[in-house]
C-alpha cells in the first residue's frame, strides 16, 4: 500500500496505526538537563531508535519515518554537524546486518547530494540490501525538509510531463520522496514544542498530531502506547460529520 492521498479517497483508519512519522526532538535538552555536551543526547538518541523500531515491530505498526536531520539542521554549529553525520554513518554500519536479519526495509529520503560521497554509497548499499524486506519500512529523513520535497517533485515531473496545462494531485505524488509509503496515521514530536518545522507537508494533511515533552532519549515503548491510545480516541472524519461516522459503523 503505498501514494494513498487521504484528499483524494478516504483511507482506512486501522487501530494500531499503520504509519507512525516522528520528530525525535530534544537530544540537546535531554543532555543540557544533565550537565553533559549534546552530542551525548545525540549518541543516547540512536539507542532511542533502536528501542523504537522494535516497539513499532511489536505493535505490528508497518511502517516507521523518523526525522533525522532537516534542511535547517545546517545551520548549527559545524562540529555538531559533523558529529551528527558520523553518528549517521556509525549507525548504518553498525545496525543495517541487524535490520536486514529482522526483516526491515531501509530508506533514507531529503537531497543527498550534500552528504560525503561515503555516505551517500553507505545509505544506496544500505537500501539495495534491504530492498525486499516486509516486516517495517523504516524512512530516514536526512537532509529533508517539506518544501524541497515538494519543490522536487513538482521539478522531476515537469521534466518529465513537460507542457502540460495542469497537473493533478495523482500526477504528482509518485515524484514525492514518500512514494515508497501510505501517508502516516499518526505523527509524534517528542521534546515539548508543539510545530512541524518542515517536516513532511505533503503527507501530514490529515495525519493525527501528538505531542509530548518527553526527550527523544527517553522515547520507550510507554511513549508509543501513549501516543496510540491518543491516537485511538480521535474521530478520523477526513472531511465528514461525526453522525455520517455513526452510520456508516451501524451499518457494518
Ligand atoms: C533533535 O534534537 C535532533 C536533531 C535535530 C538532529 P535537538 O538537537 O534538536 O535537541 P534540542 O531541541 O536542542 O533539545
Ligand atoms: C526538527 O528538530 C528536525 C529534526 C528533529 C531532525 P529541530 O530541533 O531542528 O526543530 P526546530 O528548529 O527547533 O523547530
Ligand atoms: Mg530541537
Amino acid at each position: 500500500m503505498s501514494q494513498t492521498s487521504s484528499t483524494l479517497q478516504i483511507p482506512e483508519t486501522p487501530l494500531v496505526p499503520n504509519h507512525v512519522a516522528v520528530i525525535m526532538d530534544g537530544n540537546g535538552r535531554w543532555a543540557t538537563a544533565r550537565y553533559l555536551p549534546r552530542v551525548t543526547g545525540h549518541v543516547k538518541g540512536v539507542d532511542a531508535v533502536r528501542t523504537a523500531v522494535r516497539a513499532c515491530i511489536e505493535r505490528g505498526i508497518r511502517y516507521l519515518t523518523l526525522f533525522a536531520f532537516s534542511s535547517e539542521n545546517w545551520r548549527r554549529p559545524a562540529d555538531e554537524v559533523s558529529t551528527l553525520m558520523r553518528l549517521f554513518s556509525t549507525a548504518l554500519e553498525r545496525e543495517v546486518s541487524k535490520m536486514h536479519a529482522n526483516g526491515i526495509r531501509v530508506k533514507v529520503v531529503g537531497d543527498l547530494t550534500r552528504f560525503d560521497p561515503r555516505l551517500q554509497e553507505q545509505i544506496r548499499d544500505a537500501e539495495e540490501k534491504t530492498r525486499d524486506n516486509q516486516v517495517l519500512t523504516l524512512t530516514i529523513c536526512a537532509n529533508y525538509g517539506g518544501r524541497w520535497d515538494m519543490l522536487q517533485a513538482m521539478n522531476r515531473m515537469v521534466a518529465e510531463h513537460p507542457g502540460r496545462e495542469a497537473y493533478s494531485e495523482a500526477d504528482l505524488m509518485p515524484y514525492l520522496a514518500m512514494a515508497h509509503a501510505p501517508e502516516p496515521d499518526l505523527f509524534i514530536r517528542t521534546g515539548g514544542e508543539q510545530r512541524i518545522s518542515n517536516f513532511l507537508l505533503w503527507q501530514l494533511a490529515y495525519t493525527e498530531l501528538y505531542f509530548t515533552d518527553t526527550y527523544w532519549p527517553d522515547f520507550d515503548g510507554a511513549v508509543l502506547d501513549e501516543a496510540i491510545a491518543s491516537y485511538q480516541k480521535r474521530e478520523r472524519r477526513f472531511g465528514r460529520t461525526s453522525a455520517q461516522l455513526v452510520d456508516i459503523r451501524k451499518a457494518s
